[in-house]
């Protein structure tokens, strides 16, 4: 089968979104993140297994497009295997340059990940006051959080 090249996204958005890693749900997972993009509808769950304070297994479910499930894929790349610490670092700018970028009108979708990101890592903190995790100040670029 030849594979044409995409005009518009890179060969790793259009790797990550044909063959996305760690998609699924973690069952007993020690965190969740689930958050909603108001714009378009497309929703994204996040689940996180941590252990100490390193993200051991991370696994996502998106409903959305293209470019949403490409940066999820690359953001659980990124977070598996990283302390709490270093993955509230990780940014949609980040995971974009991952992918050697997204076509401008797509940035936003790559907002997803990072929103669904902070909020697993809040419900993290939020769970367990005696750990005293400190995290920045969650940003709302683009996304609503839906706490249902
Ligand atoms: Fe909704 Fe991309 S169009 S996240």
């Amino acid at each position: 089968m030849t594979e044409e090249k995409n005009p518009f996204y890179s060969d790793k958005v259009m790797e990550h979104f044909t063959n996305p890693r760690n998609v699924g749900e973690i069952e007993d997972a020690d965190a969740v993140g689930t958050v909603g993009n108001p714009k378009c509808g497309d929703i994204m769950q996040l689940f996180l297994k941590i252990d100490g304070d390193t993200i051991k297994d991370i696994k996502f479910k998106t409903f959305g497009c293209g470019a949403a499930i490409a940066t999820s894929s690359m953001m659980t790349e990124l977070v598996k295997g990283k302390t709490i610490e270093e993955a509230v670092k990780i940014s949609n700018k980040s995971v974009a340059e991952a992918l050697d970028g997204l076509p401008p009108a797509k940035m936003h979708c790559s907002v997803l990940a990072e929103e669904a990101l902070q909020s697993a890592l809040q419900d993290y903190a939020d769970k367990n006051p005696d750990k005293k995790i400190n995290l920045p100040e969650i940003k709302h670029k683009s996304t609503d959080h839906d706490h249902n």
